[in-house]
């Protein structure tokens, strides 16, 4: 991981993912709520154990130079609470930054705070000038979060997973 973590905001850890996460990792991927604006909507579909090996797998695949995902912890009480990347789109073909949060931590600031960290160390740590996001029309939360960080419209996109276009929105980085 090319991030200088621990990643620490005044709430907030974010540092690489770890096998202890999997449990809320799981937990949260199997919410319908929180994976309503995911793809086409649907939860994971793999068994608690495939999924456990799929995430090992990806933790002890991470090179050290590659951008991705971070874990992010609560600093009061260690609580894994979700998690933060940026990373290369396959779908968008640009630098994206994406993040999903179990739902009993939604609504306090999180995401914005995460990912604001994130984009800072991005920018200073790296020669992305640019950073994308893109969200389903109707994930209003999402938007705020990207609203709040700055980020503004982009070119849409069609996604074929809901036969709809898809807001895309840009952070450029300051000069
Ligand atoms: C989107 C998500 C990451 C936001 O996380 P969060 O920690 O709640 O975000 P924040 O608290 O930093 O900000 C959320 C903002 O959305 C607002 N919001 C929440 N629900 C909303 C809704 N239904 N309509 C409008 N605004 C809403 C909040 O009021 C807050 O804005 P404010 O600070 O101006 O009041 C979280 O809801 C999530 O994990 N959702 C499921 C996964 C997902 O959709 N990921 C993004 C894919 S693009």
């Amino acid at each position: 991981m090319i991030f200088r973590t621990p990643l620490k905001t005044s709430r907030l850890i974010l540092q690489p993912e770890s096998i202890s996460d999997f449990s809320r990792f799981y937990s949260m991927t199997i919410d319908p709520e929180v994976m309503k604006y995911i793809g086409d909507g649907s939860v994971f579909h793999w068994t608690e154990s495939v999924a456990r090996e799929k995430y090992q797998a990806r933790i002890a695949g991470l090179h050290e130079q590659e951008t991705g995902n971070l874990a992010v912890y609560r600093r009061d009480n260690n609580q894994y609470i979700g998690w933060c990347g940026i990373d290369e789109s396959r779908f968008l073909r640009k630098i994206e930054l994406s993040y999903r949060f179990c739902r009993d931590s939604w609504s306090c600031g999180y995401a914005t705070e995460a990912a604001r960290a994130m984009l800072a160390e991005c920018f200073c740590i790296t020669d992305i000038r640019e950073i994308y996001a893109c969200t389903h029309p109707e994930n209003a939360a999402s938007m705020a979060v990207l609203k709040k960080l700055g980020f503004v419209f982009s070119d849409p996109v069609f996604s074929k997973a809901i036969n709809r276009e898809m807001p895309v929105f840009v952070l450029h980085k300051d000069i």
